[in-house]
């Protein structure tokens, strides 16, 4: 019997957590959530209301907005997975440009911020059957997770990766810049009061700094099997 599992991903920014998450997820039937996009598209809503720029977060105006914000997951045909809307907007692509994530990490230090966002995620996890990706998934959001995972790489190779990412989908953006963003949010991450991104005691590390995504998922498939072949 395969029993269905909760399956944790934490680790840094562009180790490529979520390729992984969905790649496991269409796998085995289960849901993808991706978290980080859901504080990605809280930071849309703030940008839009310029209550975060790169030098000041009105912190106090995003909090009386919160109960206006409506984070959900739509399920997509084509890509296979849910795609994130704000207040029922597709904003999936818009998310994932620069100027989003030079503000992300402002907005996800916020306690309230983080709290109505987990509460949402536990919430659409508490099935079970479910790939969740982030930065405390097996620390905060679901601690008994049946697996967890903490992804990591060298900075340089994180940064060539999201810059060839982000390159290809026209981006005007340099090699520099890129690796200066990878590593300043990797500090704010790491060194947040609230819930900063640490590795679970129970999870398992992979370094894909020279792995191949094939072996890599080799791995974690492996893993998994390991968790649900009762
Ligand atoms: O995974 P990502 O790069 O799309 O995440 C965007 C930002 O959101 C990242 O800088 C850290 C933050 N984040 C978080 O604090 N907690 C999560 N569970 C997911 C993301």
């Amino acid at each position: 019997m395969t029993k269905k599992i909760t399956i944790a991903i934490d680790g840094h920014s562009s180790t490529g957590k979520s390729t992984v998450a969905k790649q496991l997820a269409k796998k085995l039937g289960y849901i993808y959530v991706d978290t980080g996009a859901m504080y990605r598209a809280v930071t849309l809503y703030a940008m839009r209301k310029v209550m975060v720029t790169d030098d000041k977060l009105d912190e106090e105006a995003l909090l009386r907005h919160l109960a206006f914000i409506s984070i959900k997951f739509e399920f997509d045909k084509d890509l296979g997975y849910g795609v994130v809307h704000l207040n029922n907007e597709n904003v999936e692509e818009e998310i994932r440009l620069m100027e989003v994530s030079n503000n992300v990490s402002k907005v996800a230090a916020i306690p309230q911020v983080r709290k109505m966002l987990v509460a949402q995620q536990q919430e659409i996890g508490k099935e079970g059957g479910v790939v969740m990706d982030g930065r405390d998934i097996g620390t905060v959001v679901f601690p008994n997770a049946e697996l967890k995972l903490f992804m990591t790489a060298s900075a340089e190779k994180r940064a060539e990766r999201r810059y060839n990412e982000l390159k290809q989908k026209g981006n005007d953006v340099s090699y520099e810049e890129v690796l200066k963003n990878v590593e300043e949010r990797d500090h704010l991450d790491s060194t947040r009061e609230t819930s900063p991104l640490v590795k679970a005691q129970d999870a398992i590390e992979i370094d894909n700094t020279n792995l191949s995504k094939e072996e890599q998922f080799d791995k974690i498939l492996s893993l998994v099997k390991e968790k649900t072949d009762a």
